[in-house]
């Protein structure tokens, strides 16, 4: 780990190595070995992915980026009320759109704040910092280039008052059940008795509404599920030909979830040099490229609970198709809280 100090006082680095990271491309080899063909979800924000995803944001069928940001637009202040002064840290903060409207409403309450947002693309978490930097002249930035991993292991200390802790977009729903409770294990523990935890989930809903939000009309979704293969072929020496391909997305309701697949149009064997990997793929066959979880929210309260992570406030847009929880952490014995 790398602690940098800009030339601005206001600005810090925070570098985790890449190096105790498992070798890139080894889950890749793992997923196109199952039987049921799967990549990892992550490889589908290169720059090119990154782009579509914001095209996504926008897209009329898919609600739910533009339904948080209206809850967040009419619950900041009350966040910030409820937290009282606490230092902002961001799991995944990419372009931190939506997170400004909590950092002026904190702004507004306390005059002063520290943010901390967390993502592993370095390059968008420096241009974000730099721009935030310019705009807020209270704010007080200290940026984490690392895994979410990485960053929860060693997250800097409350500057002022306590922490929040803020993973908004339903990326949460990527998870499965298991990857889920060690995630919300791993947000236990780095965080202190009494700090906050901010949970943006998309909601079950009516299938045709979660249907559409992920085949749009305009084909967007489609090509930001094809670009995961376009990426590998770039990043791993591939010869995925994406017109072979075609996107497949459907919600299924035993599991609770939108699962996005890429379905082999013909017989077909694809090479990665870089991985020196060989697949083959009959006509039919998908490879699952994500899954997007829905959620109840008393089952997903029940689980948060069991992670010593409670709900104190839940809000939901008017249709409630998305909520956002402020949880609490809780203490876990009386040695932490005597
Ligand atoms: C960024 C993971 C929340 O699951 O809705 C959008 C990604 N995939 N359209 C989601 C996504 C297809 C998105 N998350």
């Amino acid at each position: 780990m790398q602690i940098e100090q800009s030339s601005s006082s206001r600005l810090r680095w925070v570098t985790f190595s890449t190096e105790d990271l498992p070798s890139e491309g080894a889950d890749v080899v793992t997923g196109l070995k199952q039987t049921q063909k799967q990549l990892p979800a992550r490889y589908f924000y290169d720059d090119r992915g990154s782009a579509l995803f914001e095209q996504i944001c926008d897209l009329p069928e898919y609600y739910p980026t533009r339904t948080e940001a209206a809850i967040l637009e009419e619950r900041a202040l009350e966040i910030a009320q409820l937290t009282g002064m606490s230092d902002l840290i961001e799991l995944g903060s990419g372009s931190s759109r939506k997170t400004r409207l909590l950092l002026e409403a904190y702004n507004r309450l306390y005059k002063t704040l520290q943010y901390c947002p967390i993502d592993v693309s370095a390059g968008l978490l420096r241009t974000t910092a730099l721009n935030l930097l310019q705009q807020y002249p209270w704010l007080h930035l200290c940026g984490l280039a690392g895994t979410y991993e990485q960053a929860l292991a060693e997250l800097p200390p409350a500057k002022f008052g306590r922490r929040l802790l803020i993973f908004l977009g339903s990326t949460f729903g990527n998870f499965n059940e298991i990857e889920a409770d060690r995630f919300l294990l791993q947000i236990r523990q780095a965080l202190k008795p009494g700090e906050f935890f901010l949970l943006g989930v998309d909601l079950v809903k009516e299938i045709s509404v979660l249907e559409a939000a992920y085949n749009d009309a305009q084909g967007i979704t489609a090509e930001f599920n094809l670009n995961i293969l376009q990426h590998l072929n770039h990043q791993f020496s591939g010869n995925f030909d994406l017109a072979q391909f075609e996107h497949f997305a459907f919600f299924n309701r035993a599991e609770s979830q939108i699962e996005m697949h890429l379905r082999s149009l013909k017989n077909q064997t694809v090479r990665l040099d870089g991985l020196n990997l060989t697949i083959s793929l009959n006509a039919g066959e998908t490879i699952h490229t994500e899954i997007s979880r829905k959620f109840h929210l008393p089952t997903l309260t029940e689980q948060l609970e069991r992670c010593f992570l409670a709900p104190i406030k839940v809000w939901m847009d008017p249709n409630k198709w998305f909520g956002v929880l402020l949880c609490q952490r809780q203490c876990i014995n009386a040695q932490e809280c005597p």
